[in-house]
């Protein structure tokens, strides 16, 4: 009869999906206002929890390729382009859907980087607490050229 096979029905279209507690409880997904966050976070304090990189990265302009390759200028920055670096294929797939080092894109490797890019050759286990990965990536932006382009005015302005 009609009424049972519609209950068995929506029995099966109403299972729960799966919440693995993992990714219930990862950190970075509650969108950041990065922002706020970034305005509020000191870069000196940032540079320490890098020092968590520098076994596989070098922080230096031009630096070269380690165990990983060099993140100079990487905030904003092209994800998988460094020169000659090996890459894993999975981070050049993710390079294609996902080009640039956004801080979201940034954060969320760096907080647990083989759930973002599965596959990653990046044997890191990740920085899971929010203030140190935003005093991370405060940190990680002043490796440029001219930090944040401030103090210089815009070019319109009277
Ligand atoms: C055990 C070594 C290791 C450590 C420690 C490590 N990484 Fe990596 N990282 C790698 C490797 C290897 C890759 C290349 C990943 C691939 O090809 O899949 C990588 C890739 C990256 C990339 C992508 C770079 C690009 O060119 O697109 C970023 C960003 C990154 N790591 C950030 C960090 C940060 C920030 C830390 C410290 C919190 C860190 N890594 C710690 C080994 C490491």
């Amino acid at each position: 009869m009609a009424p049972v096979w519609a209950a068995a029905v929506t029995l099966t279209a109403c299972h729960p999906p799966a919440h693995s507690s993992d990714a219930a409880s990862r950190s970075a997904a509650p969108a950041i206002d990065w922002n706020a966050a970034l305005r509020d976070a000191d870069p000196q304090t940032g540079k320490v929890v890098a020092s968590r990189c520098t076994a596989c990265h070098s922080l230096e302009p031009d630096g070269a390729n380690g165990v990983g390759p060099p993140l100079w200028g990487i905030v904003g920055g092209k994800v998988g382009a460094a020169r000659d670096f090996p890459y894993s294929v999975a981070l050049r797939l993710f390079a294609i859907k996902s080009p640039t080092w956004t801080y979201e894109a940034l954060s969320n490797y760096i907080a647990a980087p083989q759930e973002t890019v599965p596959g990653t050759k990046m044997t890191f286990y990740g920085i899971k607490n929010d203030r140190d990965r935003i005093r991370l990536i405060a940190y990680l932006q002043t490796l440029r050229p001219s930090p944040a382009g401030e103090g210089a005015p815009p070019p319109d302005k009277p």
